[in-house]
Parts: C-alpha cells; structure tokens; sequence
C-alpha cells in the first residue's frame, strides 16, 4: 500500500517513525508543509485551505490512505476532508482517553497549539471522556518553532519550558499527554520537570494501529531498532516532499535523518 503522511512541519515524522517500527513493508510518501509551518496560531481557514491543497496533492500520487499526523490540522479540517474525498483518511487528537482512563487518579495534563486548544473537537472530546474534571490544558506554540530549528538543548528551548511548567504543579499529573506530532522530539527534557511516574503519552502508536485496521495490514509486535546510517537507507520506502517540492538535496535529507534517530531514541521514553 501507498500511505501518505503529511504535516505542518516535522512533526509527522514522529508519526511515520512509528510506522517504519509497525508497517515496515509499506511504502510512504511523507509531506511537510514547511512554507506554513506552524499551523498551531493560524486562523483555521487558513489551515484548512492549506489541508485540501496537500490532500490533493497526495491523492495525485496515488495513495491509498491519507494520514493527517497534525492535531492541530485534524482538529480544523478532518470532518470536512472526509467529506470531500473518497479514500480512508486517519486524523490525530491528543490522546486524551487514554491518558484519563490508564493512568492514576492524579490529575492529566494536556499540552498542544493554541488552535488545537480552541478548537471544538478537543472541547467535546475533554466533556466526553473527562467526567472527573481531572485534565488541564497549556498551550505550547513556542515547541514547535524549536524543533523546526533542530534546537532540542539550548538555553533558549530550557528557559521557555521551565517558564511554562512554572505554570502548573508537576507533581501534581500522572499523565503528560503530547498533543502536538512536534513535542515528540523533547521527552528528554519533560523528563527532568516531571517525576519519573509520571506517563508521557502520545497518539502515534493508537495512530498507526488505526490506519493497519481501516487498511487491514497485519501489525508487527516485535519491535526492533529503527536507526539509519545514510540518506539512501532513508529514501528505501519513502518519498519526502516539503511544500509540494521533492526533497532530494543532501542537507534537507541528512536533517531528516537526523531526526528520525532523534525520534528513535525518544521513541525508548516512555
Ligand atoms: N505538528 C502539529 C500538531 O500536531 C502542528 C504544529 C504547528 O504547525 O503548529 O499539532
């Protein structure tokens, strides 16, 4: 099957991280929207305008599945994307069940964009599965710009969290939920704010187990190391596009290898 993955920016590369390690004989064509990027403080319409575009795009190239790895773009234009096109669309929200159902009965904090936050799809999903009042919000814009510039240790990226979490009481949540494809790169950092019982829980796993479902592709337990030496290894299932364009210069594809074994030893966080 061909699979496409899209995302404002390399955020959903976190979700086709995830896919390699699950459906690793399929073939992707990933797309980050990097002339738009963030999403996250964009006026929805705006967002949705740009969702339809690279939908488009993707069903040109024959996919047979469309994988919206944005909380922030599932949030604005899922509902209407699956009203216009034909073939199985799997959207993404902050995993928020989970969080509320698995975890203790501390409290559960949600970290995603602004627009994800307004949005009314997290609102009602929060009324539906939040009958204890137990999950707070805080809006992360600022994450996703550090990690579009590969800043995963700076001072600047370690003040700005430790402004955020002053906000709240960590010892307070048995549960971070990761509400943003973009906050994957960081679980290193949350890590030294939160205590260690605290669950760091992201949607990509429920994501690509989804999408084997609708596509009926058999998932693979056993997982083994996803690791790539070169940008070869890299192109062997995927095709990269960033804005419509082919990604076939060396430094954009070093950056994504880069961040595939980023995520890779993010991915042993849990
Ligand atoms: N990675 C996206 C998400 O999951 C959006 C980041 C952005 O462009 O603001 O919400």
């Amino acid at each position: 099957m061909r699979i496409g993955i899209f995302d404002s920016g390399i955020g959903g590369l976190s979700v086709l991280h995830e896919a390699y390690h699950r459906l690793p004989d399929q073939e992707y064509i990933f797309y980050a929207d990097t002339d738009h990027v963030p999403y996250g403080e964009r006026d929805p319409k705006e967002i949705l305008g740009y969702v339809r575009e690279t939908a488009q795009f993707l069903m040109e190239q024959g996919v047979d599945a469309l994988v919206i790895a944005c909380n922030t773009a599932t949030s604005v234009a899922v509902r209407i994307l699956r009203q216009e096109l034909s073939l199985p669309i799997i959207g993404m929200e902050p995993a928020v069940k989970p969080a509320v159902e698995h975890t203790d009965q501390r409290r559960v904090l949600v970290m995603a964009t602004p627009v994800t936050l307004r949005e009314a799809k997290l609102k009602s999903l929060i009324a539906r599965v939040d009958g204890q009042h137990r999950v707070d919000l805080l809006p992360m814009p600022e994450l996703v710009r550090f990690a579009e510039a590969e800043q995963f240790d700076t001072p600047e990226l370690k003040e700005y969290l430790t402004k955020q979490f002053s906000t709240i009481r960590p010892e307070e949540y048995s549960a971070l939920v990761l509400g943003c494809t973009h906050f994957n790169y960081f679980k290193d950092l949350y890590r030294r704010f939160f205590p260690e019982d605290t669950a760091l829980v992201d949607g990509n796993d429920g994501t690509v187990r989804y999408l084997a479902h609708l596509l009926s592709l058999d998932i693979r337990d056993e997982l083994g190391e996803v690791h790539f030496e070169t940008t070869d290894q890299l192109l062997e299932h995927t095709a990269y596009y960033t804005s419509g364009k082919s990604v076939t210069d060396q430094e954009t594809l070093e950056h994504f290898l880069r961040l595939h074994n980023r995520l890779e030893e993010m991915r042993k966080i849990r």
